[in-house]
């Protein structure tokens, strides 16, 4: 219905699309979805393949590098990742981080800091060199491993700080044997059972990339203009913050929260249905079919619940949801299903994070997308500002300005 097109002139062709909802921004070989059969692949591979048989640490090699890593080319991508030359934390980055009240959202501090390390960086940012830096192809690759290796870090310490927690960020016990998310509990100083790595290595998996969604589209929005990678991810972090985005998570388990039981679902969902509510974690701009992520998630979810020993009352609350609201003609008639964010909060709930955390475990994932995508944009040879087009509503005008006393 809103998508118009104009011929402006006869070489001129624009088109309103609210949302880009039909508009093919930019070329990528990193993702493909197909939303109406809910199939989800990273360079060919099915999503539900590599969470079966390949590590967060593999995808991302996959993202950035094109292939699956043999294992001598993990060993050395890990260890790049981890050398203390990607992953250490400037002082003054720190010193960012503390200064936030311990109050804040762990969001905009993990905003700051990236913000940070871009400042603190000149020879990877190409406004405090002089220079295009990411011409040459060893300062990008070392721009890429200074931003992958340190997410982990500063998202530990960000989580420290709002958690009260003396600062710390690079734990000594950090070998480079550690999978990605052994060795980001072991940052957090949180407990590293072997269920729950294994659970959060796979939700990281599953959030690491998922082509032109609003974040990825802001990072290479930013790129287009030139800036340096790390405003670039702080951009993107900025845009996963949204309730509509990575705040979904966050979303659902406060909805789940305020529903509080079974018997509230049909008042809750009538509500939905009345336009005075979203239901959170459903619904998908590119997914008319169940979300393949969410499969997964649902079924990793009963392993931690297990762990944690007793079961989660809300549990019980988002199963029964989920099931009316697949039985109801309102979400049947639109195609909306569960996306990945509807059992995720419920797992990092159970692993003892707070709601207001969980952005920050998606912008930890989702960072891999990003670098790989900004790596991609930077090769891309159609590759221009950002500049879209308006449709201008106002007054054309020309209005005289009346001087200031004679104005009503
Ligand atoms: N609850 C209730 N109604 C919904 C929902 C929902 N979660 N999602 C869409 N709808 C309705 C819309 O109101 C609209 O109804 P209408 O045709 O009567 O006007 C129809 O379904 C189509 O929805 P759109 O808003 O056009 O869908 P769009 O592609 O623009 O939005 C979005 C997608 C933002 C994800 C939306 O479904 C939503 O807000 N979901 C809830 C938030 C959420 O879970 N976000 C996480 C997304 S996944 C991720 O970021 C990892």
């Amino acid at each position: 219905g809103v998508l118009s097109a104009t011929a402006l002139t006869p070489h001129k062709l624009r088109v309103y699309d609210p949302g880009y909802a039909h508009t093919l921004a930019y070329t990528s070989a990193i993702t493909s979805i197909d939303g109406a059969a809910g199939h989800l692949r990273h360079r060919g591979y099915p999503i539900e393949s590599l969470a079966a048989n390949a590590s967060y640490l593999d995808l991302l090699h996959l993202l950035l590098y094109g292939s699956l890593p043999t294992r001598a080319q993990l060993t050395r991508f890990r260890r790049a990742l981890y050398a203390p030359s990607a992953s250490l934390v400037h002082a003054d980055v720190r010193a960012v981080v503390s200064a936030f009240p311990r109050s804040s959202h762990p969001m905009p501090v993990l905003m700051a800091a990236l913000s940070a390390l871009g400042a603190v960086s000149p020879a990877l940012n190409p406004s405090l060199a002089g220079a295009n830096v990411y011409a040459c192809p060893r300062a990008r690759a070392r721009a890429q491993l200074k931003a992958l290796g340190s997410m982990a870090p500063l998202c530990a310490g960000v989580f420290r700080h709002v958690s009260g927690l003396a600062p710390a960020f690079l734990a000594p016990a950090c070998g480079d044997d550690l999978t990605f998310a052994e060795r980001f509990l072991h940052l957090l100083g949180a407990d590293a059972h072997p269920v729950f790595a294994r659970a959060l290595e796979l939700l990281l998996l599953l959030h690491a990339d998922h082509e032109q969604n609003c974040s990825t589209a802001t990072v290479r929005q930013l790129t287009s203009s030139g800036v340096d990678l790390f405003s670039a991810l702080s951009g993107g972090v900025a845009a996963l913050y949204g309730p509509l985005h990575g705040g979904a998570t966050e979303g659902v388990l406060r909805m789940l929260q305020r529903i509080g039981s079974v018997e509230r679902i049909p008042q809750f969902l009538a509500r939905v249905k009345g336009k005075q509510e979203k239901l959170m974690g459903f619904g998908h701009r590119v997914y008319r079919n169940y979300d393949p992520r969410a499969r997964i998630i649902r079924d990793v979810a009963h392993q931690v619940f297990a762990r944690v020993g007793s079961e989660e009352p809300l549990v019980e609350v988002a199963v029964a949801l989920e099931r009316a609201a697949l039985e109801d003609e309102f979400f049947a008639s639109r195609k909306l299903f569960p996306n990945c964010d509807f059992y995720s909060g419920l797992v990092y709930k159970a692993m003892g994070f707070e709601p207001g955390y969980f952005p920050v475990l998606f912008a930890l994932a989702r960072c891999g997308g990003w670098v790989a995508h900004w790596n991609e944009f930077l090769d891309d040879p159609d590759r221009r500002i950002a500049r879209p087009h308006q449709r201008f509503v106002g007054e054309v005008g020309p209005r005289e300005v009346p001087p200031v006393d004679e104005r009503e």
